[in-house]
């Protein structure tokens, strides 16, 4: 609830409050006025008691709007303490948040050796603090195919590091042409040509145990699409259905390396923890971890050794 709703909540009260404080006002004033104009000594005594008592009565009626109206403006002034309260805490989580996220900035900046800059991150892209995490899973494990579903900066910070490493490629699944271009773009504006490649692959009609999902067109693709060492999802949009991530597994485990990582971003929303469940109980060998940044995420490590 926001300050000025509290506000004009609490002076509706008000104006309700302090009618009754005139009209009991008025009505003492008629009262007097009549006894005055009766002249007490000479008048009926039925009359004098019964004036009497309304006078009493507009007073108690006038001392309960008065208490009233007190207690209005202190409700008022806790409400606006409580939302000065919950503002602060809001806003020094936001700013812990920024913090960590420019730490992971930091990072990212000290260990890519970069060309040009890179696009903003957060919102649609991913935030750095996952940025830092695919850098330290890529020297880690040093993958020679990372593939990804949905292109952006994760495709750019993989492809730096295998840059680094000396060896390996990223194939990133775009499933809209005009962000494909985009991601192309960017991919060549950093001279990342020789190691990442960006495939238009539109959304079709994917069945899985019955049911139908919209996912990536990788029919075409699939000699380029494997053994994956790395993946990453973090595509299609979680809006366009439901548990929209979850073919990426059914699709591409075949595909996987005997040790490969997965790591699944927005790992905070509910959609995303089901779908870890379901992968859980379909693909047994998984080992899963949850790490708690910005957007929360998973890394998955397959063992199909075991
Ligand atoms: C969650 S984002 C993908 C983020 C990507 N993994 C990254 O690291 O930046 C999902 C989708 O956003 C779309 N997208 C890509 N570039 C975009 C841009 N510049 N603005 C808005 N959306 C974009 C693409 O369709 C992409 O598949």
């Amino acid at each position: 609830m926001s300050l000025e709703t509290v506000n004009r909540k609490t002076q509706k009260k008000w104006v309700k409050e302090l009618r009754t404080l005139w009209i009991c006002g008025g009505l003492q004033i008629i009262a007097i006025t009549i006894v005055l104009s009766l002249g007490l000594p000479q008048a009926e005594w039925v009359l004098a008691v019964l004036l009497a008592t309304l006078l009493i009565l507009a007073i108690g009626v006038q001392l309960e709007s008065y208490y009233r109206t007190q207690n209005l403006i202190y409700r008022q002034d806790e409400q606006a303490l409580d939302l000065v309260r919950e503002l602060f805490q809001q806003n020094s989580a936001q700013r812990r948040q920024d913090y960590r996220q420019t730490e992971a900035l930091f990072s990212i900046f000290s260990l890519l050796k970069l060309n040009h800059p890179l696009p903003s991150m957060r919102e649609w892209a991913i935030s750095p603090d996952l940025g830092a995490l695919i850098i330290s899973l890529v020297h880690e494990h040093k993958p020679k195919l990372v593939v990804e579903a949905s292109s952006g900066i994760s495709t750019l910070i993989a492809a730096y590091c295998l840059q680094q490493i000396g060896e390996g490629s990223v194939v990133s699944l775009e499933h809209e042409a005009q962000f494909a271009d985009l991601s192309r773009d960017q991919v060549a504006r950093h001279s990342l040509q020789n190691i990442a490649k960006v495939i238009h692959a539109p959304l079709v009609p994917v069945t899985i145990a019955d049911q139908t999902w919209q996912w990536y067109d990788i029919a075409p693709h699939l000699g380029i699409l494997q053994p994956i060492d790395l993946l990453i999802i973090d595509g299609p949009p979680g809006d366009l259905q439901h548990q929209s991530r979850y073919p990426a597994l059914p699709m591409l485990f075949s595909a996987l390396s005997e040790d490969a990582i997965v790591v699944l971003d927005d790992g905070d929303r509910a959609d995303e923890q089901a779908i870890v469940t379901r992968w859980q109980q379909e693909f047994p060998g998984i080992q899963v971890q949850r790490i708690a940044n910005e957007k929360g995420a998973f890394v998955l490590r397959v063992r199909k050794s075991l």
